[in-house]
């Protein structure tokens, strides 16, 4: 059993052996932070102190299972934020204690990653040829990993990361900012169908990775940066005198519980869903130009497309395009799986568990957890 607290969805999930998915349980905390744009740490905390008891016990009987069913019980550690780790950490603790099961610390970017994994496994005859490329791209990470496998599991190198927002934070930002509500990238990602990409010129949204005051040792070719594109969002709405619409806008949206992409629709202007097909589409080539220059000059012979942001058409159409020509296979994980969720923690905790490799009693949450 998976049990995942790391950001705003409280999360439980059964998976046999690591390949086959018993039940994935999510409880999403969107609107809670929907009034503030964004996710307010002691906020998600609270959610999940609410939310973990029942979450675990709908998905042991949707799985069928019971407490005392379960081989072993997997928890993340981090990253993420460390009061809504904790809640989890805690109560997996106190069940492996009083269970008397095995507990397996795993770290969300490697949940990320075995996402993929888990399902490809669950369709049969997964054949992965190594080195792996894995874009965890989400609200809170834009990373590459390059992975080998191993005996006792994957090992992980960390060769691009952002140095400022991830790409999932800049949708968030970018649609707070015009009154679109959040989270931002479900909501622009079906706005960007509707408008023209092309109307408005965005510079290359890359740092030219020499950050000042960064060593150069540090520093990656791979590296992404994603805060000028959002104030070149904010440059242009001021230039272009949008501000009253937006706020329009964000007032109308506001009378609405849960707005959808067709209530917001009849609220957004040409200029407005220009802007934002533009937005994707350099966050898009971005993401993919860098991914694709890094796997082939370090010889990657598969790609793995995860987390929130994987859930984004235009990422997926684009790498299809791009990468499945030059010979590279590239995985995505379904929609559901490609934000947060506790199958994909259960399932990258499966090699540790067949490794023997438990946690220890007092470890605890780490919030900035890397992955090796
Ligand atoms: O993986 P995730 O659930 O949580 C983190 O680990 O951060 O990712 C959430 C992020 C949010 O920023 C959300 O706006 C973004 O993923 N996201 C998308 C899409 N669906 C979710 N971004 C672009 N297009 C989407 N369709
Ligand atoms: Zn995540």
């Amino acid at each position: 059993m998976g049990i995942e607290t790391s950001c705003d969805e409280t999360a439980a999930a059964v998976v046999r052996s690591g390949e086959k998915l018993l039940s994935s349980v999510v409880s999403s905390q969107i609107a809670t932070h929907q009034p503030y744009g964004g996710v307010v740490p002691e906020l998600a905390s609270r959610e999940h102190l609410r939310a973990i008891v029942p979450v675990v016990r709908q998905a042991l009987a949707e799985a069928g299972q019971t407490y005392e069913s379960v081989d072993a019980i997997a928890v993340t550690q981090g990253p993420g934020l460390a009061g809504a780790l904790l809640v989890g950490i805690s109560y997996a603790k106190s069940l492996a204690f009083a269970l008397e099961k095995p507990l397996i610390t795993v770290n969300h970017l490697e949940g990320h990653i075995h996402a993929v994994l888990l399902e490809e496994r669950q369709k049969g005859g997964l054949q992965l040829d190594f080195p792996v490329l894995a874009l965890v791209v989400s609200g809170g990470h834009t990373h590459l990993f390059l992975a080998e496998e191993r005996e006792r599991g994957w090992v992980y190198e960390n060769i691009g990361r952002t140095r400022d927002d991830a790409a999932g934070e800049a949708y968030d930002k970018v649609a707070k900012l015009l009154g679109l509500g959040y989270p931002g990238g479900p909501v622009i990602d079906a706005l960007a169908r509707k408008g023209n990409p092309r109307a408005v010129k965005f510079g290359p949204a890359q740092i030219k990775h020499l950050n000042r005051g960064t060593p150069r040792a540090q520093q990656t070719p791979y590296d992404f940066s994603f805060s000028g594109i959002k104030t070149a969002v904010l440059r242009y709405v001021e230039l272009e005198g949008m501000r009253e619409s937006i706020e329009a806008r964000r007032l109308a949206l506001s009378a609405l519980a849960n707005p959808g992409t067709e209530d917001i629709l009849p609220f957004c202007d040409r200029k407005t869903l220009d802007l934002v097909a533009s937005f994707q589409r350099s966050v898009v080539h971005d993401l993919v130009s860098k991914t694709l220059q890094a796997a082939g000059e370090r010889g990657a012979r598969t790609l793995f497309v995860t987390g929130g942001v994987a859930a984004n058409s235009e990422l997926r159409a684009t790498f299809e395009k791009e990468a499945v020509p030059s010979g590279l296979p590239v995985y995505f994980p379904s929609r559901k799986l490609s934000t947060d969720n506790a199958a994909m923690i259960a399932a990258a905790a499966y090699p540790k568990f067949l490794a023997g490799d438990f946690a220890e009693a007092g470890f605890s949450a780490e919030a900035s957890l890397p992955l090796k």
